[in-house]
């Protein structure tokens, strides 16, 4: 087999300029937020020129979320993007994700105020026929009612582009769907063809901390879907929506493995796109990653792309630390692009604001005392530390989050403070812990050091061993 090379992205929330006052996206102060949609159009323009350079891979997959909530300006300008991309030669596949479309068929822009205004947006229904161009014309299957697609990229590789929005409420695949993923799968056996898939929603939670605070956004049923995946002879499948750049792996009980190979926004932090060639007779995916350093046409106060959504992300990771004490409603509205819902955060509120003060206040030497006798720190080790705060720190365990491979060094002082520190929150908050047992997560500690040190898979360039 010849291997096979492609490029994949996600989560482009492009925003047209349209929907800011007069085209222009500082007319007024937009706030701090995870997403820089500000700067969407510029990112992807640059993206797809880099990807048009000689050598680059010839097929493009997305897996949805293009636009920032299924504006038709923003749809337009992203098909007329895309479409260039083909003019030169690629071969581009997308699916469509919840979003593409507002149910009500209206979006927002916004007025001289900042105030929200509404603009009109694509149903479901029209996203269909709008994108056939990426995907379902060169179909040699479409399972109708969720708009996934087969196609085959060449002779001996077989791409299942699943829609798993099920029409908003759950992220997931009905039994319907899942027949035909069966069919194609044999379908694909009966040829001798790789298989390979994307879906939009994490099959596979890609860290135990988003499996607690956005259950929902998972995919229905993920891990056993993983297991089915696997014994089909998907081994791989590229998936986006929680914009965290994260490669998980389970293994079915017959032994087959799953990987999960999340991608982060590329109009967020960290400014992902990966690599991946598949070389099924070496026995091997390879996967790099590629961050988006500089932009052309876009100001960034003389930072990098990469720099300059970092230092927002920090920005607001800090403000919602600071509101969770202060202004509980402000929490409310900045978590939730953090994908705690508002139903959650105020059931969580009478745990959230006390645990916010608490963390505002605290220092690396009253953990230290906390935990002397497990922490295994000497007292002339802590002294540099002694009056630091804990907040910056726990600040880049988020972003660890997010960018993926955290590499604090477990014997560092930090680490051996914050381990024991997790190990005894464990230990005081058992009915809590028994409480996140039920959702599948053993302890505090287990949920919060892998946001200090990634011992599992690399997140970023990692080369899959098949078997
Ligand atoms: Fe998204
Ligand atoms: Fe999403």
């Amino acid at each position: 087999m010849q291997p096979l090379d492609l490029v994949v992205l996600t989560d482009t929330h492009y925003y047209s300029k349209k929907n800011w006052v007069d085209g222009d996206p500082d007319a007024f102060a937009p706030p701090r937020e995870q997403l820089f949609r500000r700067g969407s159009e510029e990112i992807l323009r640059h993206v797809f020129d880099t990807l048009c350079r000689p050598g680059e891979p010839e097929i493009l997959l997305i897996s949805g979320d293009l636009t920032n909530n299924g504006e038709v300006t923003s749809h337009e300008e992203i098909r007329a993007l895309l479409r260039g991309l083909k003019a030169r030669g690629k071969r581009v596949f997308v699916t469509t994700a919840t979003h593409d479309f507002r149910g009500e068929g209206v979006s927002y822009g916004f007025d001289r105020h900042g105030q929200k205004v509404d603009v009109p947006a694509f149903s479901r229904e029209d996203l269909r026929a709008f994108y056939r161009e990426f995907g379902h014309d060169e179909a040699v299957s479409v399972e109708e009612k969720t708009m996934s697609y087969a196609v085959e990229l060449t002779d001996e590789y077989r791409l299942l582009a699943l829609n798993d929005d099920r029409g908003y409420d759950h992220a997931g695949f009905t039994q319907e769907c899942f027949d035909w993923i069966c069919a194609q799968a044999q379908a694909a056996r009966e040829k001798g063809q790789f298989l390979l898939a994307m879906t939009h929603h994490p099959v596979l939670s890609p860290s135990p901390l988003y499996r607690l605070i956005a259950p929902g956004d998972l995919l229905e049923d993920g891990e056993h879907r993983a297991q089915q995946f696997a014994d089909l002879g998907i081994p791989v499948m590229f998936t986006g929506h929680s914009h965290i750049h994260n490669i998980s792996c389970i293994h079915s009980a017959r032994g087959n493995p799953f990987y999960d190979v999340s991608t982060s926004a590329l109009a967020g932090f960290p400014p992902n796109y990966r690599h991946v060639r598949f070389d099924p007779d070496r026995r091997e995916v390879r996967i790099t990653t590629t961050t988006v350093e500089s932009v052309p046409g876009l100001a960034l106060d003389g930072m990098t792309l990469a720099a300059f959504t970092e230092k927002q992300f920090l920005g607001v990771v800090t403000d919602i630390l600071d509101a969770a004490e202060n202004d509980y409603e402000t929490f409310i509205r900045l978590a939730d692009g953090f994908s705690l819902r508002e139903t959650q955060a105020r059931k969580l509120r009478g745990v959230i604001r006390p645990a916010a003060k608490w963390l505002n206040a605290l220092t690396f030497g009253k953990v230290w005392r906390w935990t002397r006798r497990t922490n295994g720190v000497t007292r002339a080790q802590i002294r540099p530390l002694q009056n630091r705060r804990v907040v910056p720190f726990a600040v880049q365990m988020a972003a660890n989050l997010y960018r993926g491979d955290a590499a604090t060094p477990t014997d560092s002082v930090e680490y051996r403070i914050a381990d024991a520190l997790f190990a005894r929150l464990d230990h005081l908050a058992v009915p809590f812990v028994a409480k996140l047992r039920a959702r599948g997560i053993d302890s505090i500690r287990g949920t919060l050091l892998p946001l200090l040190h990634n011992d599992g898979l690399p997140d970023a360039d990692c080369t899959i061993r098949l078997p």
